[in-house]
């Protein structure tokens, strides 16, 4: 088993309390994710409690994670490791009680022996949410205890605040941990080595030369079984005014003083306070046609499947710089890209017909699949007489590097940074709060939904939404292929 270096994982071992075990994520990330953790060694040790509504005993509990790594995990469980991991594992049904909880945490603890670390991952909706976090008060597992909150931080400023203000009552911020999967995934921590590690890009990074940046994220999945969140969500909410703005984040913050979470997330508020309000006249709802006869969906919903929208950041670094923001279900592909588009140069000397400029200006675009992969493209000369301009590219991709294996998955990363308490990569009160804020005009006044046809780029109307820039994606040109391996 590959080694693991001192220092990436929690200096003492977990006791992990899953509430909402039995639930979608939590069988498709959650318990793959702790699998890999545990097995790979990055823990010193876990037990892990599954709660939830299910009546279940603890081999029912067993036998569901079981089903859930041979289904959704991305490493095959062998016997012995499953065998072991199958030993931590123990569930309480929430009808059991406080009192039951308790015990078994209790009796995990000392299963462990020695100096331990509670982390309780709430992967509910916000009201089970509440009712966990006054549960886990009631089974007194507040101390020594971190604590993981999913989606959505409410649903506006008013209900941000207030669910805030309850989760302040029994725990304190520090032990809190909101979770923006978005912001695990390797390609996101990227931007921040490829700005601030290199001296090529930062000193470009900013107004003087870069026109517009998109960040676009279309899906082709629909809903499957989640019509009922989505319903209460729409596009907007499930992901702009989080994974969308939080990459923003990465992307047009200033230099941190240090990679801690203080000044990562000192930074990123200050792009979230220059965020102007949404105008919803810079905003394309959308909705796929077929959405309102799905079951479980209003037959008159006017939620969005689908938003575009333009919004700026009124500082030194990006004042007049539009970012270009969509994304939607059922879409033509799905991709998650961020496109940054550079001036074009103020004077051509290339004559009428050249080819300059006609796939527009040059580009750094960022892939952030977990295979990430990175090009800047920019015109060059096409070999043969005359001077015909072609757009050429230079390209990386973390296929070709050998380290695929080694990437986490999100949620494995996050989990692993909140054992260990850092909060780098987690998002503030503070910061969702601002967020809410700048929705609020669209949130009050939100424009009508139009319909697109699945598997489309969405309403026509985001053409004139970017003009006189266009959407990059679909790409012109395709990414290249990963190089065969050597001898390949
Ligand atoms: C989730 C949203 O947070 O992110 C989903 O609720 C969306 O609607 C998903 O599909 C996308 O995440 P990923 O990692 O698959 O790109």
């Amino acid at each position: 088993m590959r080694k693991i270096p001192p220092g990436v994982g929690p200096k003492h071992p977990q006791v992990v309390v899953l509430v909402g075990a039995t639930g979608d994520l939590s069988r498709r990330k959650l318990l793959p994710g702790l699998f890999h953790l545990s097995r790979a060694g990055f823990i010193p040790g876990c037990r892990i409690i599954g709660v939830s509504l299910d009546d279940l005993d603890a081999d029912g509990f067993r036998a569901l994670a079981r089903e859930a790594l041979d289904q959704f995990g991305t490493r095959r469980a062998g016997d012995a490791d499953w065998a072991t991991f199958a030993g931590d594992l123990d569930y309480v049904p929430l009808s059991a009680g406080a009192a039951a909880l308790g015990a078994a945490v209790a009796r995990a603890e000392r299963s462990l022996g020695g100096e331990t670390r509670r982390i309780h991952y709430l992967s509910v909706p916000p009201n089970a949410a509440l009712s966990a976090v006054r549960l886990l008060g009631e089974a007194g597992l507040v101390a020594q205890s971190r604590v993981i909150m999913e989606k959505p931080f409410g649903t506006d400023l008013a209900s941000a605040v207030s669910l805030n203000d309850q989760l302040h009552a029994v725990f304190s911020e520090d032990q809190i941990f909101r979770i923006d999967h978005f912001l695990g995934k390797e390609p996101a921590q990227n931007i921040l080595a490829f700005r601030f590690a290199n001296g090529l890009f930062e000193p470009i990074w900013n107004r003087n030369f870069i026109d517009h940046v998109q960040i676009d994220v279309p899906e082709t999945l629909g809903l499957g079984r989640r019509s009922a969140f989505y319903e209460a969500t729409g596009a907007y909410r499930d992901m702009v005014v989080t994974h969308l703005f939080q990459i923003l984040a990465f992307m047009a913050m200033e230099a941190p003083t240090s990679l801690e979470p203080v000044p990562i997330s000192e930074e990123k508020n200050k792009v979230f306070r220059s965020m102007l309000p949404i105008d919803p006249k810079d905003v394309v709802r959308g909705q796929y046609t077929g959405y309102r006869a799905e079951a479980g969906v209003d037959p008159e919903s006017d939620v969005e499947t689908f938003i575009a929208l333009k919004c700026a950041i009124d500082n030194w670094r990006w004042a007049g710089v539009p970012f270009f923001l969509r994304t939607g279900k059922r879409l033509a592909e799905g991709q998650r890209i961020i496109s940054i588009a550079f001036r074009e140069p103020p004077k051509s000397m290339f004559p009428v017909g050249s080819g300059v400029g006609a796939q527009g200006p040059d580009h750094l675009t960022f892939d952030l699949a977990d295979a990430a992969k990175m090009s800047l493209s920019f015109y060059g000369k096409r070999p043969g007489p005359g001077m015909r301009l072609d757009k050429q590219s230079l390209q990386f991709s973390m296929n070709d590097t050998g380290l695929i294996g080694d990437v986490l998955e999100a949620y494995e990363r996050l989990i692993l940074d909140a054992m260990r308490g850092d909060h780098t990569l987690f998002t503030t009160a503070e910061g969702i709060e601002r967020l809410w804020q700048v929705s609020t005009p669209l949130l009050e006044a939100p424009p009508p939904v139009r319909l697109y046809e699945p598997g489309s780029w969405g309403p026509k109307s985001i053409h004139q939404l970017v003009a006189p820039h266009a959407w990059r994606l679909p790409f012109e040109r395709a990414w290249r292929a990963p190089a065969l391996p050597v001898g390949g």
